[in-house]
């Protein structure tokens, strides 16, 4: 079966699509910091396998390194051809994705997400491989008031992070044009990934006070953090609360997996794809569906708008379903029950 590179394996996302992974068979090759992410996770992945008679000797491979050093990522390649297992794909996670970071040191995030993927990618040519999977964001769109977001609509991220993200997609484009019968290249737009495994043994740790809305609340529920402080309640919306395209994170890991069978069957090609469900949802209603699914209450009150919000941040996703044929199966109540599962089980993460 095909071996895979995946960096920044043992992250939310990363970890949850390396689990999909394994399972659909393949052999994973995972090279990661543990700057933002626990190896605990990859731990997890052998459980969750194991409990379901899955055995993943000698089909998952960790080295711990950064994509800010290139010889981390040429060990990684090396070990594929020592093992005679040679990496015929990459998906590429590793990054940093804190908004309200990125605006603090943009160095940080410019060093860590642009020249760590030219490392990666100049890597990826010095050992022949030319399939890539990247994690984008739907942080790279000009916000539009209270219609979807198509893949060719304007980028103008308003945010150093969303700025890395736009022009690691440009170089990706460059790379795809400098040998365009070469390269099998989809860029993978996320909205909001959220949620967790149904296992409850796997799933988001923000690993300290999170920024983002749906941790906050089952931080909330645990009684970690008192209340939810809702960013504006005056937005052009149906409730006055911002709108949001959540998506389950096994959805999102079942998308990758589309993305990189879609890659590896088809003829070299260039991808740009939005990875959300086309559903918006507010933050009153995701709050209200949270306290509906697990019968618990969630304490809020309205705060100011946040620097950088917009009103609507909705996925048109047809191009995924044309092209993929992916649909995401799960809804707001999965999320808030399967969310819940792991943060009840996880009261302090991994
Ligand atoms: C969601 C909604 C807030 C916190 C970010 C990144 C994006 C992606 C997902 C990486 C908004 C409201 C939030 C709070 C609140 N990450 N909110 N009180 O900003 O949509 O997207 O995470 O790719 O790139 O930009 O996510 O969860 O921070 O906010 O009212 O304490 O919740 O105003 O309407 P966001 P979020």
């Amino acid at each position: 079966m095909k071996s895979i590179f995946v960096t920044g394996g043992a992250g939310f996302i990363g970890s949850h699509t390396c689990l999909l992974l394994l399972e659909k068979g393949f052999t994973l090759f995972i090279l990661d910091s543990f700057v933002t992410s626990s190896q605990k996770s990859l731990k997890r992945v052998s459980l969750i396998l194991s409990n379901k008679g899955i055995d993943i000797k000698g089909k998952i491979y960790l080295v711990e390194g950064d994509i800010k050093n290139k010889y981390d990522i040429e060990r990684v390649f090396k070990m594929s051809f020592e093992l005679n297992k040679i990496i015929k794909s990459v998906i590429h996670f590793a990054g940093l994705k804190s908004v309200a970071e990125s605006v603090k040191n943009p160095f940080l995030y410019w060093e860590n997400n642009v020249n760590g993927t030219i490392n990666l990618l100049k890597v990826m040519v010095k050992f022949n491989c030319k399939n890539i999977v990247f994690s984008s964001s739907a942080t790279v769109y000009k916000a539009k008031s209270n219609v979807p977001l198509f893949e060719n609509d304007i980028c103008e991220p308003f945010n150093p992070y969303g700025n890395t993200k736009l022009t690691i997609e440009r170089l990706l484009k460059d790379i795809y044009n400098s040998d365009s019968s070469q390269w099998r290249i989809a860029s993978l737009r996320y909205f909001n990934p959220v949620g967790a495994h149904e296992s409850g043994l796997l799933g988001e740790d923000a690993l300290g006070k999170p920024n983002n809305i749906y941790p906050l609340i089952t931080q909330v529920a645990i009684g970690k953090i008192k209340e939810i402080k809702i960013f504006g309640s005056d937005w052009p919306t149906v409730d006055g609360t911002g709108i949001r395209d959540y998506i389950h994170i096994m959805d999102l890991a079942e998308g990758h997996f589309a993305a990189l069978d879609y890659l590896l069957k088809e003829k070299p090609q260039f991808l740009t794809i939005n990875l959300g469900t086309g559903i918006g949802t507010s933050v009153l209603e995701l709050i209200r569906c949270f306290e509906k699914v697990n019968n618990i209450e969630i304490p809020f009150s309205f705060d100011n708008r946040r620097v950088g919000d917009n009103a609507f941040v909705v996925a048109d996703n047809s191009l995924a379903k044309k092209i993929l044929n992916w649909n995401p199966k799960r809804n707001i109540d999965d999320i808030c029950r399967d969310g819940w599962n792991w943060q009840l089980k996880n009261p302090n993460g991994y």
